[in-house]
């Protein structure tokens, strides 16, 4: 297996006392798969990224990537390993790209760091943003580009140096719908190219969708994997009624009332608070009887 992780623990100091934000992952991946995590905010996505990336380390447990075991790895090799074994996608332009430097150079930039020669980094970088189809704009700096243009350019600076293993955190989380779907299609055409490995963290089942494998994460812990659902995308029936996938079944909690919010960009389920229920049936006490019949005939289809 190319990544094994074995009962990672993160644990963060803050103030007086520790936040575990990683409490004893498993997983394994193997070379040139794309796996998607899912899970909401502060479930410990960003945590697992930096751990694989060696831009943290774990407090307990077994993390190998390759060769390397993360946990024994010293500072100079972990540097090395950050610089020359692994890319790094980030959600926000200002954290994948330099605002004043041409997308030629920003990509030229950590292969100067890894001592490559200037005429190879130039080589390099245009063969790079030529594969992200950038090669008309080369020249051209962060803010002269499309939200889309800059995170194809990121792409090309985190593959600059060869790297096995892409880590991405939200990539496409600030970008449009059209743009996201051209980022998860190049990152798949980029794999085979480059022999990549691909994690990704992402709030959006389409994204995810796109993964060999998606896991989920909640409150530090893995839960089961979910199947692909790509080729059985839900359809609504005359009647009203939709399949959910898995995933977002497992967000609205099993068997709880959904609202349904309609919304510009398309219909919103949400779980409904039970004290709605409950204030429901406060209220209904002293309603007129033909409601109190509908409540009770509600209360037992529900049960
Ligand atoms: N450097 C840090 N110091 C202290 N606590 C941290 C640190 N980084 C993350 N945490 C905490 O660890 C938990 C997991 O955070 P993490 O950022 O990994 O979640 P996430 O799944 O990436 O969330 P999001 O979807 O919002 O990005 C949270 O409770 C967070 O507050
Ligand atoms: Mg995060």
């Amino acid at each position: 297996m190319f990544i094994e992780c074995k009962q990672v623990v993160k644990a963060y100091r803050v103030a007086d006392h520790e936040l575990v934000a990683l409490r004893g992952i498993d997983f394994e991946m193997e070379r040139g798969a794309i796996v998607a995590i899912v899970g909401p905010s502060g479930a410990g996505k960003s945590s697992l990224l930096n751990l694989l990336g060696g831009l943290d380390t774990p407090t307990a447990g077994k993390l190998r990537v390759g060769e390397f075991n993360l946990l024994e790895l010293k500072r100079r090799a972990l540097t090395r390993y950050r610089l020359k074994h692994v890319g790094f996608l980030w959600q926000h332009v200002e954290r994948n790209l330099l605002s004043h430097r041409t997308a030629l150079h920003n990509v030229t930039l950590p292969m100067m760091l890894a001592g490559i020669s200037p005429f190879q980094r130039r080589k390099r970088a245009k063969e790079l943003l030529e594969a992200v189809g950038l090669a008309e704009h080369m020249h051209k700096r962060p803010a002269q580009l499309s939200g889309g243009m800059q995170q194809r350019v990121a792409i090309a600076v985190a593959l600059a140096n060869q790297p096995e293993l892409l880590l991405a955190d939200e990539p496409t989380g600030a970008l449009d719908r059209k743009s996201a779907m051209q980022v998860v299609e190049l990152l798949q055409e980029l794999r085979e190219r480059y022999h990549l490995t691909i994690l990704m963290a992402t709030h959006d089942m389409e994204m995810a969708s796109c993964a060999d494998r998606i896991l989920t994460l909640r409150d530090g812990a893995l839960g089961q994997e979910l199947e692909r659902d790509t080729e059985k995308k839900p359809i609504l029936s005359a009647e009203g009624t939709v399949r959910l996938p898995e995933a977002a079944i497992s967000h609205l909690n099993h068997g709880s009332q959904i609202s349904v919010e309609i919304r510009p960009e398309g219909v919103l389920l949400r779980p409904e608070k039970e004290e709605v229920f409950e204030s429901l049936v406060e209220n209904i006490q002293d309603a007129p009887p033909p409601r109190r019949r509908l409540f009770r005939a509600l209360r037992r289809r529900q049960a």
